[in-house]
């Protein structure tokens, strides 16, 4: 059988692709302000990041689901790059910023964003008023724990008291969402480890391994610099004193996790013999 194609990356001219990141270092320096992106969302990504993931893992008319969709850079790019998208946010209003930057982009790509709980909302109507079954990547840009503070509402994950609690409530999402996933594609987790109470948190370790506890294929772990954070901006030489003081580094990097959805193998009905 012929190999599924996940993207419209045409190999008999591979080496012309040079917007296409294939380390596992990024250094993105300046992020892209092209379009209706705005970066004024404290705990946004750069467009860049679902610009390089979609490029590589979806097709032209393919579906993207963001189960944390924020200002909806996901969608921004869904716009530009003919795909079409589905976001979800717990936040009423930051999803309304979403879907007026998202529309009023250039494109026209079919666009949902729904309020709701990525932990247990279903989007089968969603999917269904489309005709498909299945989305074709996910993109996951949750909050790191606690580290900022987006809103009260209790369905946050940002507002978690523990860790063990960020990361059940990070496998509900999993597990909710990724049953819309079509099998044998490719999903995304966009994270940062933390510091909290002079001690490494690494959300990133913890995060591949609920994910490889899930059969998930890791793929790659991608290394991408963060320039200069909201939180740390104007603070560099406190933070330079703290770290010389304190024994640890300053971040300085962020965590983008790429796993495939393996086939769904059918159980096999075996009796036992006794
Ligand atoms: C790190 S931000 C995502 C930013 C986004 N990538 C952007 O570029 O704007 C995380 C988002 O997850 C949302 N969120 C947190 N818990 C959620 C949940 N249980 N279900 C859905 N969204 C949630 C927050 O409201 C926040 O907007």
């Amino acid at each position: 059988m012929a190999k599924k194609e996940i993207n419209d990356l045409d190999m008999v001219h591979w080496k012309d692709y040079d917007d296409i990141i294939t380390d596992s270092l990024w250094i993105i320096n300046k992020r892209d302000n092209s379009g209706t992106h705005k970066g004024d969302y404290h705990g946004n990504f750069i467009p860049q990041i679902p610009n390089q993931l979609i490029k590589r893992y979806t097709k032209k008319g393919e579906w993207i689901l963001d189960a944390f969709l924020g200002s909806g850079t996901t969608l921004i790019e869904c716009q530009k790059l003919g795909r079409n998208g589905i976001g979800i946010d717990i936040d009423e209003k930051i999803l309304n910023i979403a879907k007026e930057r998202a529309t009023n982009e250039k494109g026209n790509s079919k666009l949902e964003f729904i309020k709701g709980d990525s932990r247990n909302i279903k989007i089968d109507n969603y999917l269904k008023k489309y005709k498909i079954d299945k989305v074709n990547m996910i993109i996951y840009h949750p909050p790191y724990w606690d580290i900022i503070k987006f809103n009260n509402c209790k369905e946050n994950l940002a507002n978690t008291n523990t860790l063990q609690e960020f990361l059940k409530g990070f496998e509900k999402v999993i597990n909710n969402t990724t049953k819309y996933l079509e099998d044998e594609r490719y999903l995304a987790i966009v994270i940062g480890d933390i510091y909290k109470n002079s001690e490494w948190i690494p959300l990133g370790s913890h995060i591949i391994q609920l994910m490889l506890r899930k059969n998930f294929i890791l793929k790659s772990i991608v290394v991408k610099n963060i320039s200069e954070t909201k939180g740390k901006q104007n603070q560099k030489a406190i933070w330079r004193y703290r770290a010389l003081l304190g024994g640890f580094y300053i971040f300085n990097h962020e965590y983008i996790l790429i796993f495939k959805k393996p086939k769904e193998r059918k159980k096999k009905n075996v009796k036992r013999q006794n």
